[in-house]
């Protein structure tokens, strides 16, 4: 029941919005493809704006050696390794390209959802590379948003192929995840999904792994080959060309997109922008401030009273939204075992309707993620409808963790939600 009402609340958020999915070749492959498109179907159906770009790399492989043609790649500074495309492979290349959109195309229409592989992609020859003529293999010049929006608005998926098309009609061979980027930034997509062939089925320890840009680009700098994670990579570059969100998901695992949109848990690496930039540990010269938007919450017993000396005594627990340098709104994940608790959730009066009371909340369920706690829970009085809309559920005092229990106060009779992590 209560992923229902998570699956809903989902919906109604991100409904009439652009995905796009840069789906790995052997994805197609998977025993779990036939429900992976089948859920892309049900997401166009519902009014999801849904652009699919296929990955061809391994087809055109194995198309070309089939017809005895030797790829030659070059390396790159931003390209780790790039194919070049000569006039000889190009024509199977194309072939190749356009089986791979039509694997998406046939699955689709077997979930009645109907769908354009398009000649979407406007691209420019890449030219002379440290000497070497790139011949057919481009870049993304511009992305033809329009034809695309007539297609989505008609409830069809868009499918783009990995080539594009010069203003004269030169056909290139652009990489797929060139154009997923070019495309999540053109159309204002909110989320880029990268289902990737990448992870080993079964493994988890991706598994709900939510980073800023800064923390991913951190883990790419330790790993010292440039050719290495390029999932991540593309992630990376997809979230600092403007895409809020940034999933990559297992293409092995069955259900995973669905999964990652409309359940709390997630279900793979994300990539987000950093919403929480203005989020920062509480300092002592906050104190007076959070105290100020605290007092006339707890003057209505909405908050339990707090003085100087309570906060400064857990000052590591707390966090606060600074505006211009002053504390507007704060919060405090408390740790009770492996249960995290989230209190003084306050906003300043002025600043309420913004997102910053969300926001915090939000950023302390990642903290308690990322500390490994196992939940988090909260005490309110007055409040708990809006918990709710942040995905909490109701729960009840004994299933607090044993020592936070003993503090309980059956005179407040505060109500306790929860979300598992
Ligand atoms: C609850 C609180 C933190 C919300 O902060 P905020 O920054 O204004 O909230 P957001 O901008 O993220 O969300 C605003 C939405 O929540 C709604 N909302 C705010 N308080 C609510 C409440 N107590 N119950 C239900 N909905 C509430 C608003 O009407 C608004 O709805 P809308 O988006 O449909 O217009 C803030 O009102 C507050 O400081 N309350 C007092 C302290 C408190 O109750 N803390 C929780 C216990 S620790």
């Amino acid at each position: 029941m209560d992923l229902v009402r998570e699956a809903f609340h989902y919906q109604s958020r991100f409904a009439g919005s652009t995905m796009v999915f840069k789906i790995d070749f052997p994805v197609t492959a998977e025993p779990a493809f036939p429900s992976l498109v089948k859920d892309l179907a049900l997401l166009a159906q519902t009014g999801f704006r849904i652009v699919i770009v296929p990955g061809a790399k391994e087809w055109i492989d194995s198309v070309l050696t089939e017809y005895g043609i030797r790829s030659r790649y070059i390396n790159s500074e931003n390209h780790n390794s790039i194919r070049i495309t000569d006039a000889r492979a190009m024509p199977f290349v194309e072939m190749a390209a356009f089986h791979g959109a039509a694997r998406f195309m046939t699955a689709l229409s077997a979930n009645h959802c109907d769908s354009v592989i398009g000649n979407f992609v406007r691209a420019r020859g890449l030219g002379v590379l440290n000497g070497q003529d790139m011949e057919h293999t481009g870049r993304v010049e511009k992305i033809l948003v329009k034809p695309i929006g007539k297609v989505l608005d008609l409830k069809m998926a868009a499918i783009l192929p990995c080539i594009g098309w010069s203003a004269s009609g030169k056909p290139y061979n652009v990489p797929s995840g060139e154009i997923a980027l070019a495309a999540a930034g053109a159309l204002g997509a909110i989320k880029l999904f990268i289902v990737s062939a990448e992870i080993p089925a079964g493994q988890n320890n991706v598994k709900n792994l939510r980073l800023t840009p800064k923390e991913a680009e951190t883990i790419l700098e330790l790993n010292k080959d440039p050719g290495a994670l390029p999932d991540l990579r593309l992630a990376l570059a997809a979230s600092k060309a403007g895409v809020e969100r940034v999933h990559i998901i297992n293409g092995r695992e069955e259900g995973a997109v669905l999964r990652e949109l409309f359940s709390n848990q997630g279900a793979g690496t994300m990539i987000y922008t950093d919403e929480y930039e203005s989020i920062r540990p509480l300092e002592t010269q906050d104190i007076p401030d959070i105290l100020r938007i605290m007092e006339p919450l707890m003057r209505q017993g909405i908050l339990i009273r707090r003085s100087v000396e309570d906060i400064q005594e857990k000052k590591e627990d707390y966090w606060v939204f600074g505006i211009d340098g002053q504390a507007h709104a704060c919060g405090a994940l408390h740790k009770w075992e492996k249960q995290g608790e989230i209190a003084a959730i306050a906003v300043d009066g002025a600043y309420a309707d913004m997102g910053l009371g969300s926001r915090i909340v939000r950023f302390l369920v990642n903290q308690a993620s990322k500390e490994s706690l196992s939940r988090v829970f909260v005490l309110t009085t007055q409040s708990h409808d809006w918990f709710e809309t942040l995905g909490f559920t109701e729960s009840t005092p004994e299933t607090l963790p044993e020592e936070r229990r003993k503090f309980y106060n059956p005179e407040r009779n505060s109500k306790v939600y929860v979300l598992e992590l």
